[in-house]
């Protein structure tokens, strides 16, 4: 490698659903084209809610009640290792909407540098319709969930539909100008604006790994490839990194 022989103080990490896989986690692109069953519009669009609550919150109830039979893998573990030793700034930005990242890093405690941001939102969260305001949520959601914070408000599932304006951007685009390492894992590269954070990460000049099962249709973005499951491939590359 060359051009890469600064130390590294900033690292932002993006996974995405590949990294939960191997906890038991469907990610989204499988061969049938529909997710768990249903078409994406059914199921991850405000229209999609609009025209059936019921099934969207039916959906989303599966989803966070199969959390409880989950469990964070060692590539989660290895990023909360990272984040407890790690003494220069780190971002780890998530696709995902369960809650495993949260899992490792409660039970390995981060440094102050260490920053996790959900840009899809999280299951374990609900959003009120009117006024905005997010809470906790661990249990189910009626098809017509009355919202505690306004009167009119109805609470809905935190998480970015497709049409929705992901979470944080202005705070991971600056982080992203500012990294000297940008590692992504397990995401197909395939949904905006995620896929062209590797892009700004070049533009900052900052070495980009891309690790996965196998290379990417953005692979050529990268500078290095890693590829195998995230279980092994995550910790291997990151014992190697000097802090
Ligand atoms: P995808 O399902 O599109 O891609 C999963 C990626 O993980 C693929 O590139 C696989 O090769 C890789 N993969 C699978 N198993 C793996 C393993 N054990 N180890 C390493 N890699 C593995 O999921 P995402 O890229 O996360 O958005 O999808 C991005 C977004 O599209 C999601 O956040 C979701 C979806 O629509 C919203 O819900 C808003």
């Amino acid at each position: 490698m060359t051009g890469h022989a600064e130390p590294i103080h900033g690292i932002v990490v993006l996974t995405g659903a590949g990294i939960s896989a191997e906890s038991g986690v469907p990610t989204f692109r499988a061969s049938d084209g529909l997710w768990c069953g249903h078409r994406v519009e059914e199921v991850a669009t405000p229209e999609g809610y609009a025209a059936n609550p019921a099934l969207v919150q039916d959906f989303y109830n599966q989803r966070r009640r199969q959390l409880a039979e989950v469990r964070p893998n060692a590539a989660h573990v290895a990023l909360a290792e990272l984040a407890a030793r790690w003494e220069g700034d780190f971002l780890l930005v998530t696709q995902n909407v369960d809650d495993l990242h949260d899992r490792a890093h409660a039970e390995i405690p981060p440094g102050a540098g260490f920053e996790l941001i959900h840009m899809h939102g999280e299951l374990l969260k609900a959003r009120c319709t009117r006024s905005g305001v997010v809470m906790d949520w661990f249990g189910d959601m009626a098809a017509d969930e009355a919202s505690p914070h306004h009167p009119q408000g109805r609470m809905r599932p935190h998480i970015v539909w497709f049409g929705e304006m992901p979470l944080a951007m202005e705070r991971i685009e600056a982080a992203l100008a500012a990294c000297d390492l940008f590692v992504s894992i397990g995401t197909s590269g395939a949904v905006y604006p995620a896929a062209g954070f590797v892009q700004l990460a070049r533009y900052a000049g900052a070495r980009t790994v891309e690790i996965n099962l196998e290379p990417t249709q953005g692979a050529r973005l990268f500078d290095e490839g890693v590829y195998g499951p995230a279980t092994e491939a995550v910790p291997a590359f990151f014992r190697d990194l000097q802090t």
